[in-house]
């Protein structure tokens, strides 16, 4: 049984009544319960994501539970003309967006020396073209309205060097850095900029991973002092109080979410 079940965070983030969020890669795994929670806090949702079947239906379950149409956009993030089509959505269905979570992403895990040229390329495009896109063409939005928050899903991994991770960490260290840059340029706007770094975490994927390479997945694991990985709910509860209007003065800052894997 999960040590942490989602209902417990079910309490309603006042801060958040009304409020547009984007959730990019929302159609699954910790960005389908990053927007789920956002949308029992009462926001209104609009998700991006490769994935046009799992898109739709992750649409439909939002849609019950916000009671607010979901707008969607289906399509690789990495490209720009996606990440337009996603904020340009989210504007024309409710006329503002508050809140951007840059969560498309997830690793081509592997020994550096292993990857091939694609699979290099596409951890870059996954996990920092996707974000440099839609910060891009949200940014405009936030700064008319004086409002904003962005709030990006990097990885504990870059503080810790874990294995196998050298290429995937690339990409989440320019989005570690994308986030400091940002929140400096855009401090007096309105606008925070705040990454939330999970630790390995228990998703569908990892469940895969530990079936697939036990012995690899155990010493990810045996890393987290808490003995355990982190719940999807744990992950979108920190996201729930960064992207309030109550975090106004946390920017800048990438946080842990990791049992203490690092610390400090
Ligand atoms: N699961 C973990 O242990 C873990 C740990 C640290 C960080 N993260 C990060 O958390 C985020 C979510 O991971 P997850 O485990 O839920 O992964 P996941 O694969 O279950 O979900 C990622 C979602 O992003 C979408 N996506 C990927 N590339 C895209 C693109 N180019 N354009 C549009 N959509 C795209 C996928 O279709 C999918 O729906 C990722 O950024 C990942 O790197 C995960």
């Amino acid at each position: 049984m999960s040590p942490v079940p989602a209902s417990d965070f079910g309490f309603s983030n006042e801060w958040m009544k009304d409020r547009v969020a984007i959730v990019t890669g929302g159609a699954n795994g910790i960005g389908y319960v990053i927007a789920e929670r956002l949308a029992r806090d009462g926001a209104k949702l609009a998700l991006g994501d490769v994935d046009e079947t799992a898109l739709g239906q992750a649409a439909a379950r939002l849609e019950e539970i916000s009671g607010h149409p979901v707008p969607t956009a289906a399509g690789d993030l990495a490209e720009e003309a996606h990440a337009t089509a996603l904020i340009a959505a989210a504007q024309g269905a409710f006329g503002r967006i508050d809140i951007l979570v840059n969560n498309a992403g997830g690793g081509v895990i592997s020994p550096f020396l292993e990857h091939t040229p694609e699979t290099l390329k596409t951890t870059i495009d996954r996990n920092l073209w996707t974000a440099i896109w839609c910060c891009r063409a949200v940014l405009p939005v936030m700064i008319d309205q004086g409002y904003g928050r962005i709030v990006n899903i990097g990885a504990d991994s870059v503080r810790n060097g874990l294995w196998d991770h050298a290429a995937y960490n690339a990409a989440k260290g320019g989005m570690h850095g994308l986030t400091t840059g940002l929140a400096r340029e855009f401090a007096d706007r309105g606008v925070t900029v705040n990454t939330v770094a999970p630790c390995a975490t228990r998703t569908p994927q990892l469940d895969d991973y530990i079936e697939k390479s036990p012995d690899v997945a155990q010493k990810f694991i045996d890393i987290i002092p808490t003995g355990r990985p982190a719940e999807m709910a744990e992950i979108a509860s920190m996201v729930s109080y960064l992207a309030s209007a109550e975090a106004a003065f946390v920017t800048g800052q990438v946080i842990s979410v990791n049992g203490g894997s690092t610390m400090l």
